[in-house]
């Protein structure tokens, strides 16, 4: 397996309700590094081109709203497999689907409060890191490599 970057955002919900640094614990014991960490309240520009993807969906204008709601935790997380193995540790879209021991089985409130957003793949989390951090914001660990 490779070592990845991946694209994690602890959305509203997680801030409101405490829980950051019980997130950031379930990806560190999993071998997610963070090697960028900001806190941001996104705009509605910003929050729409993140989600541009599923502009076209029912669901999208409750999206955005949801995701400018408040400040969001954005990290970029580094690993062995870290793309699918961020997806793992954070559940299904829906917490009523996720997996016994995941953030969105343990955090979540609904499939629009779900705490946690994770890039899909290599491709969109090399361009969703691309879109809130800049390279020299990224700082590797030493014996990650
Ligand atoms: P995310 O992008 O936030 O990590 O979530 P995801 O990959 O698990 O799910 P995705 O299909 O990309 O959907 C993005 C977010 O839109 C909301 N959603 N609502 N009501 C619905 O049917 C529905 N489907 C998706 C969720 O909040 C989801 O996280
Ligand atoms: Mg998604």
């Amino acid at each position: 397996m490779a070592i990845e970057r991946t694209l994690s955002i602890i959305k509203p919900d997680g801030l409101e309700k405490g829980v950051i640094g019980k997130i950031i614990s379930r990806f560190e014991e999993k071998g997610l590094k963070p090697v960028a960490i900001r806190l941001q309240q996104l705009s509605q520009k910003e929050a729409e081109g993140f989600y541009a993807v599923h502009k076209a969906r029912p669901f999208f204008k409750d999206l955005v709203q949801f995701m400018i709601s408040g400040p969001v935790v954005l990290m970029v997380l580094e690993g062995e497999n870290a793309v699918l193995g961020n997806r793992d540790i954070m559940g299904a879209t829906n917490p009523a689907q996720a997996a016994a021991g995941t953030i969105r089985k343990d955090f979540a409130t609904s499939i629009d409060k779900n705490t946690v957003h994770g890039s899909d793949s290599l491709e969109n989390a090399k361009n969703e890191i691309a879109y809130f951090f800049r390279e020299t914001e990224i700082q590797p660990y030493p014996y990650q490599k």
